[in-house]
């Protein structure tokens, strides 16, 4: 499996155009290995990405008993199958960079009799847990975790859940998500309001694994979503084949209409609470085309096609803001091309990511020579700007590392990024899709 990627390089600036075919979406790839270990038949899956983060999610499954075959596919993919059932963890669950991970098998660790420890690289281990070992504790479940209860290492006692009502701070899919799967094993409904939608990957997936759960959304945008219990059942489902992910494609989409040239991401999920950056390149006054191709695994499959536009200038908040939270990093390169600059705002949850990604984006800008201010929730990025020649250091963050080479081709001379091994959390492959669209790279170290 290719999971590793140069650890310092020099990217040039230049022109790019084509066709990518990016790495399968790193959210549903988590979730088609975790819902196929409530199988007791086995699932084929494909389209996985060949990343950390899943790899991480495959290995902890290994260590609580699932049988996990996955071998790499031609196009880079990894594809097999996996087959339950789960039990109570042989060693340690070392989630590495991937907080997906983490917070989800907590949710499933919670209803199976034993004792997990969850744990992570120095990263993982400075972000939050309490915001599933609450709701957690409240089905029933008991937790701890270090640091006064607040970060990894996280261990949890699982065994008889209650169905429960829980009523989220904030809008995110990981903690969602936890509880979902949790709610599965639980012995009664279990809700989980939230103040915004977050990607329903979880809910769609379910369904197709034969659980469909009940998802409202309100007028003021809050989002009620409700699981049964599995009780006696299991889940089942013949093949799961995954999309290809949108927050990879936001580099070349980025890239495509600062001016670098059109390019197509093919085979994207095209789920709407994914497209956030399709949206905000709208915002901006970019034409994105997009091509349906379908459906796989119940999401919508599209091809995105971006070309060189003037941008203009955006701001954005709310729900936008909930669907293109992982791309904020390479969108504030838009800004910086734009006529007129980006403004984000309810973006608080960027500083609990792989990095406090305002702080560590706002460095990286600034090491290529760009105008950004920094605020508590959110940027904003002047226009009329052009990224110049510097060096960045990704801080263990993928988007980070991938932004900072996504700087590089839009900008005035080469820029030298130290961490870039990072970008094998979501895109091992990010290096080769450059030079395919004909950038230029050296591998430092
Ligand atoms: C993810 C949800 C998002 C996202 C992360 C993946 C998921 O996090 O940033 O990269 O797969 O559920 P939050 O739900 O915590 O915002």
């Amino acid at each position: 499996m290719t999971t590793t990627a140069p650890d310092r390089v020099r990217i040039h600036p230049g022109q790019l155009h084509g066709e990518v075919a990016v790495p399968g979406d790193k959210s549903l790839s988590h979730r088609a290995l975790l819902l196929s270990a409530f199988a007791d038949r086995p699932v084929r899956v494909g389209g996985l990405a060949p990343s950390g983060d899943v790899a991480a999610t495959a290995a902890a499954l290994t260590t609580m008993g699932a049988q996990v075959d996955l071998a790499p596919q031609a196009d880079g993919s990894l594809a097999g199958s996996v087959r339950g059932p789960l039990g109570e963890a042989r060693d340690v669950l070392d989630c590495g960079n991937s907080g997906t991970s983490l917070r989800l098998l907590a949710g499933v660790v919670a209803g199976i009799d034993g004792l997990t420890v969850l744990t992570g690289d120095a990263s993982l281990r400075s972000r939050p847990v309490d915001r599933i070992a609450v709701p957690l504790r409240a089905m029933g479940a008991r937790l701890d975790a270090a640091a006064g209860g607040h970060r990894p290492p996280l261990v949890v006692r699982g065994g008889h859940l209650t169905g429960t009502s829980y009523l989220s701070p904030v809008a995110s899919a990981q903690i969602k998500s936890a509880i979902l799967l949790a709610g599965l094993r639980a012995d009664g409904p279990t809700t989980v309001t939230s103040p915004l939608p977050s990607r329903d990957h979880t809910e769609r997936m379910l369904a197709h694994f034969g659980h469909p759960v009940q998802r409202e959304v309100y007028r003021d945008g809050t989002e009620v979503v409700t699981v049964d219990p599995l009780g006696d059942r299991t889940l089942a489902a013949d093949e799961v084949v995954v999309a290809r992910d949108p927050s990879s494609a936001a580099f070349w989409l980025v890239a495509a209409a600062c001016g670098a040239g059109t390019i197509t991401a093919t085979g994207v999920c095209a789920n709407p609470l994914r497209l956030g950056v399709v949206a905000a390149l709208r915002r901006l006054g970019v034409e994105v085309a997009v091509t349906d191709q379908g459906e796989t695994a119940g999401e919508p499959l599209a091809d995105l096609t971006v070309a060189p536009t003037a941008l203009t200038g955006a701001s954005l908040q709310g729900q936008l803001v909930v669907d293109a939270l992982d791309e904020l990093p390479v969108l504030a390169l838009a800004g910086a091309c734009s006529a007129d600059g980006l403004e984000v705002h309810d973006a608080a949850e960027l500083r609990v990511k792989e990095s406090d990604r305002i702080a560590v984006l706002a460095a990286a800008l600034r090491a290529v020579g760009l105008e950004v201010e920094e605020r508590p929730d959110g940027y904003r990025v002047p226009g009329g700007q052009r990224p110049g020649p510097g060096t960045v250091e990704a801080h263990g963050d993928h988007r980070i590392a991938m932004t900072a080479a996504i700087a590089a081709v839009l900008g005035t001379g080469p820029v030298e990024i130290g961490g870039f091994g990072a970008v094998a959390t979501s895109y091992p492959s990010f290096l080769d899709d450059l030079a395919r669209l004909g950038g230029r790279a050296e591998v430092l170290a």
